[in-house]
């Protein structure tokens, strides 16, 4: 078995922030402190978890991070006011509102609160259009992260058949919409899907983001297609618990040309693309803000 197929989210990852790092400090010596603002509603362990590491992360690439917790029981007026200080305060340029939000609480209208050029999520409706044109806007983290570890496995993706397995408007949805940019002919399965797994097995390309732990075997693979999975689901084995993924990967290991394990596949690149958009949202909002005449060339970023 060649360890070869196994795709490295980690190490891709951290290529990337040792990017994300260098440009920071070259905007950090004009006069930019590329800022991240992380809002946490509640105590969600894993949420915690996510924000933690996401935190960790920008520190590590000298980005400035701001977290702001607020109670379980917090009110949407009190999320609402939180985010329109946030979007009025020129020293943050990345806002990120981990989700889920409370049950009491409207998570697509505070989603739509966060101005979208500091929408880092890309989850705004103007992002979500602007991606759907084509438009160069603040992209979702986790397809973002997804498309560029197939680019770098498969160079070209133009004319490959993908298939996303979920519709979800954090992954499933935005993912079509970056493979159909990158010129991919796109299938789009979910729970009402009819003959699910023969039309998975046709595809070039797959990406796992349903939620079901180990749903997607052998059996639905088309050998040598590559597969990335973006499921993370907790699991009790042998008395203690697992993170895996939608895929059974000992079972298509064998089948795959490439696949990501869980955990070290697409979970690092969701926060180093975070990373990324925070960085271009901290450019364009330099670019809005200064003269053409000024020094600083922040095209280069
Ligand atoms: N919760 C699970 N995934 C995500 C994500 O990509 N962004 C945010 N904000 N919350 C999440």
């Amino acid at each position: 078995m060649s360890s070869a197929k196994i795709i490295d989210g980690k190490a891709c990852a951290q290529r990337l922030l040792i990017g994300v790092k260098a440009d920071v400090e070259r905007l950090k010596a004009d006069g930019i402190a590329p800022t991240l603002a992380v809002i946490l509603v509640g105590a969600d362990p894993a949420s915690q978890v996510y924000v933690r590491n996401k935190i960790l992360r920008a520190q590590e690439c000298g980005i400035r991070s701001l977290e702001y917790r607020l109670a379980a029981d917090s009110g949407q007026t009190e999320l609402l006011a939180l985010i329109s200080r946030l979007n009025a305060d020129s020293e943050v340029n990345g806002i990120l509102l981990q989700l889920p939000l409370p049950a009491h609480m409207e998570e697509p209208m505070a989603l739509q609160a966060i101005a979208p050029g500091k929408d880092v999520d890309g989850f705004h409706s103007e992002n979500v259009g602007g991606l759907s044109q084509g438009r160069a806007v603040l992209t979702p983290c986790t397809p973002s992260g997804c498309l560029h570890l197939l680019e770098q496995v498969c160079g070209d993706l133009s004319g490959k058949h993908a298939v996303v397995i979920g519709r979800s408007n954090i992954v499933g949805k935005p993912m079509a919409a970056l493979l159909l940019q990158a010129h991919c002919s796109v299938t789009v399965l979910h729970s009402r899907s009819v003959g699910a797994q023969a039309l998975c097995r046709q595809a070039d390309i797959v990406v796992a983001a349903v939620g079901r732990p180990r749903l997607i075997d052998a059996e639905w693979l088309k050998p040598g297609a590559v597969v990335i999975d973006v499921g993370i689901n907790r699991v009790e084995q042998d008395g203690r618990t697992q993170l895996v993924g939608d895929v059974d990967f000992a079972s298509a290991l064998p089948q795959v040309s490439a696949i990501t394990p869980v955990p070290g596949g697409v979970g690092p690149m969701t926060i180093a693309f975070l990373m990324k958009n925070t960085l271009t949202a901290a450019v364009q909002q330099a670019h809005a803000q200064r003269s053409p005449s000024e020094a600083v060339c922040l095209s280069t970023y």
